[in-house]
C-alpha cells in the first residue's frame, strides 16, 4: 500500500500537467490510519516549516497561512502576507486538514479588496474573533484529525475540498431544500475563515470527497470549485440542461470555469461558442471543443441598456449587440440563438446574454466579475418566455462527478499552472487583472514540486 510519504514523493514528479491529467485509474483503497501510512519520526514542535510533516496524531500549535487582514485590504498583491497563525481547532462534525495544495480562484481577489463583502466584519458580527482571513476555496490535502460526529471520512484519508460549507443537519437542507440555497450555506475560504491557503485548513466532513489514487495533488487541489459550478450551471436546471445539438453561448471560454463548459458542452452534444479576449485563449477554446469563437474585443456595446430618451446611445447599443449576435450565428453556421447563455462575468455582459439568449432559453449565472449592478430590459425576459437562474456552487453530486469525469479522463482539470506558497498573492493579482494563464491555477502549500 502506498504510503503518504509514498504518495507524495510519487506525486512530486507531476509538476506542471500539459494536457489532460486523468488517464483511467483504479481506485486503490487509501490510507485509513496514520501507522499503516507514514513513516515520521520528528519530535512534536510548536511549529513546522512548509512540507514539514508533523508526526502522526500531533496536531501543532501554529501553522504559516497567506491571510489577508482589513488594514491591507486593496489590490492582492498588497493585501496577502505569510503569517503564523494558530491551527484552528476541530470542532463537532469537522475535519482538519494537512493542506497539500490550494487552488487560486477569483473569489479572493474579492476578499483581498474588501469589496463587495468585508469577509472578516462579517465574521466579527456572526461572533468569530478572528482579525485575519485565511482564505482558499479549493484544495486537497490528508485528513489530519476528526471532530466528534464526523461520519465519511477517517484521519489517513486523501481528500479533494469543496468550497461548499453547509450544515447538513440545517432545519432548511432536512425539510428538502437544496444545501446550496440553505441558509446555512457559506462559501468556504471565503465567507468561511481557515480555507487551503494554510498548512492546516478546516471543513466540514460534508466537503471532503475522496482524492482517486492516481491523482497529482496539484491537479487535485485545483479544479472542482469551478468544474462542479460549471456542472451545476449546465446541468442542474432543468428542463435547461444541454442537449445533443444545443448553442451554448460561454463567456471566458479560456477561464476557470469557462474551459469546463466548452467541455462539458462538448461531451453532452452541445455546440459551444466561446467569448475570449484574445486570439490564444480561442485557440485554447477549439482545441477544447468549442465550435467557434469571438473575440470580445472586437465589440464595445458593453453594460447597461442605455435609456430609449437616449436615442444615439440606445441606438448604438442595439448595433453593437445585434452585430455580437451576427458574429454568434456565423460562428455557429446556422441561424440559431444560444439555448443557454453561461455566465459569469457580470454587469458588462448580462445585457447581451439576455438579449441574445434564444426565445424560451436561459442565461444561467453564478457571478458578476465586472460587476454586479446589472440593468437588463425585462421585455426581452417576459416575452420570450426566457429564464434567469441564478446558479451558487454546486451539490455533492455534481462534484463527486466531476471528479468521476477527471479521474476518467473525460474531463481535462485544466490545472495549466502550479505557483509556490509565497507566490499566492501575485497569483491573485494575475486574475485581478485578468492576466492569468487560461484554466485553472494551484499553488502548493505543503507538496512540493520534484
Ligand atoms: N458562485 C459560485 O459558486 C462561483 C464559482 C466559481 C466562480 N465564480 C465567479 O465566476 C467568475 C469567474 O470565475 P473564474 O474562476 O472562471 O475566473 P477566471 O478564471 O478569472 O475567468 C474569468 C474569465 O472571464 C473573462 N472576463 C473577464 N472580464 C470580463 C468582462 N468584462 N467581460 C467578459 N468576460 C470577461 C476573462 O476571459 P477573457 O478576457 O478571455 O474574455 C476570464 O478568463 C468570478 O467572478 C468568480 O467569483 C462563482
Amino acid at each position: 500500500m502506498g504510503g503518504v510519504f509514498g504518495d507524495t514523493l510519487r506525486e512530486r514528479r507531476r509538476f506542471v500537467l500539459p494536457g489532460p491529467g486523468g488517464r483511467r485509474r483504479s481506485r486503490m483503497p487509501q490510507p485509513r490510519m496514520w501507522k499503516a501510512a507514514v513513516a515520521v519520526h520528528q519530535e512534536p514542535k510548536d511549529l513546522y516549516d512548509l512540507g514539514e510533516m508533523p508526526p502522526p496524531g500531533h496536531v501543532p500549535a501554529r501553522m504559516h497561512a497567506m491571510t489577508i487582514r482589513p488594514e491591507r485590504y486593496g489590490e492582492p498583491r498588497r493585501a496577502f502576507a505569510r503569517e503564523i497563525v494558530p491551527v484552528p481547532g476541530v470542532r463537532p462534525g469537522y475535519v482538519l486538514v494537512y493542506t497539500m495544495a490550494a487552488g487560486i480562484n477569483y473569489n479572493n481577489v474579492w476578499a483581498s479588496l474588501g469589496s463587495p463583502a468585508d469577509v472578516v466584519a462579517a465574521r466579527r458580527r456572526a461572533g468569530e474573533t478572528e482579525g485575519y482571513h485565511v482564505g482558499g476555496s479549493d484544495g486537497a490535502g490528508i485528513v489530519w484529525a476528526v471532530g466528534r460526529g464526523v461520519r465519511g471520512v477517517a484521519v489517513g484519508d486523501h481528500v479533494i475540498l469543496s468550497p461548499g460549507d453547509w450544515d447538513e443537519r440545517a432545519d432548511d437542507i432536512r425539510t428538502g431544500r437544496d444545501p446550496a440555497a440553505s441558509r446555512s450555506m457559506r462559501a468556504w475560504g471565503y465567507e468561511s475563515n481557515h480555507g487551503s491557503f494554510g498548512q492546516f485548513c478546516l471543513v466540514r466532513d460534508v466537503q471532503c470527497h475522496p482524492k482517486p489514487e492516481g491523482m497529482s495533488w496539484e491537479v487535485a487541489g485545483g479544479f472542482l470549485a469551478t468544474a462542479a459550478t460549471a456542472h451545476r450551471q449546465l446541468f442542474g436546471w432543468y428542463p435547461h440542461t444541454v442537449r445533443p445539438g444545443d448553442p451554448v453561448l460561454v463567456w471566458g471560454g479560456a477561464g476557470g470555469l469557462g474551459s469546463f463548459a466548452v467541455q462539458m458542452v462538448r461531451n453532452a452534444g452541445g455546440r459551444a461558442v466561446a467569448v475570449v479576449s484574445g486570439e490564444e485563449r480561442a485557440a485554447v477554446c477549439r482545441r477544447l471543443g468549442a465550435v467557434g469563437t469571438i473575440l470580445r474585443t472586437d465589440f464595445d456595446h458593453w453594460g447597461r441598456v442605455p435609456d430609449e430618451d437616449d436615442v444615439p446611445a440606445y441606438t448604438a447599443w442595439l448595433a453593437g449587440v445585434r452585430a455580437f449576435g451576427r458574429r454568434f450565428r456565423e460562428v455557429l453556421g446556422e441561424r440559431c440563438d444560444p439555448r443557454i447563455v453561461f455566465e459569469h462575468s457580470g454587469a458588462d455582459t448580462l445585457p447581451t446574454s439576455l438579449y441574445l439568449c434564444d426565445n424560451e432559453g436561459m442565461v444561467v449565472t453564478c457571478g458578476a466579475t465586472s460587476g454586479y449592478r446589472s440593468e437588463i430590459d425585462l421585455r426581452f425576459l417576459w416575452m420570450r418566455l426566457k429564464r434567469l437562474q441564478g446558479s451558487h456552487f454546486a451539490s455533492t453530486a455534481d462534484c463527486r462527478a466531476v471528479i468521476g469525469l477527471v479521474e476518467r479522463g473525460m474531463l481535462d482539470p485544466c490545472v495549466t499552472s502550479v505557483v509556490g506558497f509565497d507566490e499566492i498573492g501575485e497569483a491573485h493579482q494575475e486574475v485581478y487583472e485578468n492576466v492569468q494563464p487560461w484554466g485553472n491555477r494551484v499553488a502548493l502549500v505543503n507538496a512540493r514540486a520534484g
